[in-house]
């Protein structure tokens, strides 16, 4: 049984007086024993004060990257160490934002997943298509090709300690979501790809999801959850998100 899981990516939104808040009416509303997994990912500068807050609660904590390296001269990177300091058990690796803006490299990414692994960070790695590799047939091949650069470095066993989120990169804050039935198609690919060691692993759809999409992602057999961008950033859509889930 694969127990599902919602993330909020909040990507660089928010104050220290604005994410409190939004955090706090999470919590308010997401009280109680839960079947489904939640965890937020604020930005940097939040991620303490957020672990503060959620302290004891049912709502897990994550970051939005990871350095590959441990420590020293890498200015402005953030290592896999302070995140678990600071209380972060869930870190994304390669957003299509960070390999579009920031030219990450599927290579780059698994050595991303396997530095978040090597400090027990649960990595959460985002693979997706634009939409001209859709509208050129390339879908299968662009993801197998995410993939397989991770299973290279990390082997299997490695990869199967992580999670994987599908966003195509053409859903992501256009407010266009994939049918169920186009998101179903790519997880199950995703699944055959990955082997036996991907049955249990969980793999999230993420672009453009809301409440009232939702239900019907998840009613498909390999969606497993939501990474959700825009909508996490108002509590009562993020919760209604993670009540669909369970
Ligand atoms: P969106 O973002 O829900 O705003 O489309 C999803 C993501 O980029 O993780």
């Amino acid at each position: 049984m694969r127990r599902q899981i919602v993330i909020g990516n909040w990507k660089m939104n928010g104050s220290v007086t604005a994410n409190s808040e939004l955090l706090a009416e999470i919590l308010d509303q997401w009280t109680g024993v839960h079947q489904a997994e939640v965890a937020v990912c604020p930005p940097y500068p939040y991620l303490a004060a957020a672990a503060v807050q959620l302290d004891n609660s049912n709502v897990g904590l994550g970051a939005q990257d990871i350095s590959t390296q441990s420590s020293g001269a890498y200015t402005g990177e953030i290592s896999g160490d302070m995140l678990t300091d600071v209380g972060c058990r869930y870190v994304l690796v390669g957003h299509s934002e960070r390999r579009e803006y920031h030219g990450e490299t599927s290579e780059l990414v698994a050595e991303k997943f396997q530095a978040a692994l090597d400090k027990g960070l649960t990595p959460v790695l985002c693979v997706g298509e634009t939409l001209a590799e859709r509208e050129n047939g390339k879908t299968f091949d662009v993801i197998g090709q995410q993939l397989l650069a991770v299973v290279e470095h990390c082997g299997l066993p490695g990869v199967a300690k992580g999670i994987i989120a599908y966003e195509p990169v053409w859903a992501i804050g256009t407010g266009k979501t994939a049918t169920p039935e186009m998101a179903q198609d790519v997880h199950s690919y995703i699944r055959e790809v990955l082997g036996p060691e991907g049955d249990q692993m969980r793999i999230l759809y993420g672009g453009s999801v809301k409440p009232d999409s939702a239900e019907g992602l998840f009613g498909q057999k390999d969606i497993d959850g939501a990474l959700v961008g825009g909508a996490s950033l108002k509590a009562e859509d993020f919760v209604a998100i993670c009540r669909a889930a369970e």
